[in-house]
């Protein structure tokens, strides 16, 4: 499976910090935005992704992130030339994903959860395998913000709509979809709404309408944020400061994940350690490694007693 990390939009709700950055290279407290989303990427096992920006943003991508070595992955780059809307990634990425199944994830989404490994695991294995889809609802506050998936009362998804006036649900749809191949294919087939946009809840309509489509909700376990506006964005870097403090872990660190998934060595991890060395970021990874050197010198100290 590939995946697509959609990182463009003008972040015009989050101006002027976004006058001279892209919105998902913006602070969630100790890492930039973007790593989120490529972290739940990478957590669903994915290693080879696409990234796609504004032509103004995506160097400045390329320049944070690379080939992707640090992180145990191939990372490209694409331009997306103006906003077209989230299915127009899928026309942008035919030729990148070939015949395979895909994971998009939206540049300024956040999940958190116990467990949320194995749930895009699963998904991913119900793309390639059986050819379907997968999307993610979650319960809020205010479903007219987003696209809303309404159920029958046997809990089967019954309908899908982009931001309605009278939402028939209290579950979002999140920014993080799972297509097996094709995709794009399908996405050719969608018109421009009329916002101007391909709409990728029309997409998953498509999937909805051929009995292709699942909707797992995510329950109390899990956190989803978006970071889109100055209030969301700091609610993020206050919930993942909150977290981090109180149990002394670092959420969403992709050179963790890339260590813990042995898709980078020791050396590259405390290579990256010294790249941020004198933070609390760079600590954990050094600690991370040292951890390490420490399990395995033991190991070899018993193997010789
Ligand atoms: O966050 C989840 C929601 O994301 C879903 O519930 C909605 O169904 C989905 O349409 C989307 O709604 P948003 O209102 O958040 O979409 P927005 O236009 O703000 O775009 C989401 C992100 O994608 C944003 O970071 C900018 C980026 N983007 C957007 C468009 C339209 C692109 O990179 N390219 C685009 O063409």
């Amino acid at each position: 499976m590939k995946g697509i990390l959609l990182a463009g939009g003008s972040g015009s709700r989050l101006a002027p910090l976004t006058a001279v950055t892209s919105k998902q290279l913006l602070p969630v407290y100790d890492k930039p935005l973007v790593y989120y989303p490529l972290s739940t990427l990478m957590l669903a096992g994915i290693r080879d992704i696409l990234i796609i920006s504004t032509p103004e943003d995506l160097p400045r991508f390329r320049a944070l992130l690379g080939g992707g070595d640090s992180f145990g992955l191939t990372l490209s780059y694409r331009e997306q030339p103006s906003p077209g809307g989230l299915a127009q990634a899928f026309l942008l990425a035919e030729d990148y994903l070939e015949a395979e199944s895909c994971a998009m994830v939206l540049g300024d989404n956040l999940f958190y959860g116990s467990g949320l490994s194995r749930l895009l695991r699963a998904a991913a294995v119900r793309a390639e395998k059986q050819a379907r889809a997968t999307v993610f609802a979650c319960r809020v506050r205010d479903p007219e913000r987003f696209g809303v998936v309404s159920f029958d009362e046997c809990g089967r998804a019954v309908s899908l709509e982009e931001k309605p006036l009278q939402p028939q649900s209290s579950y979002a749809v999140t920014g993080l979809y799972l297509y097996p191949p094709g995709v794009s294919r399908l996405a050719r087939t969608l018109r421009p709404s009329a916002r101007g946009e391909l709409e990728i809840t029309e997409l998953n309509a498509l999937y909805l309408a051929r009995g292709l489509l699942d909707v797992e909700t995510l329950g109390r376990g899990y956190t989803w944020l978006d970071a889109g506006t100055p209030e969301s964005l700091f609610e993020a870097g206050a919930f993942v400061r909150m977290l981090e403090t109180r149990q002394g872990l670092v959420l969403s660190s992709p050179e963790e994940i890339a260590y813990r998934f042995g898709w980078i060595g020791r050396e590259a991890l405390f290579r990256s350690a010294q790249r941020c060395a004198g933070t609390k970021y760079g600590e954990h990874l050094r600690t991370l490694a040292e951890e390490e050197t420490l399990r395995r010198d033991k190991n070899a100290a018993r193997r010789q007693v």
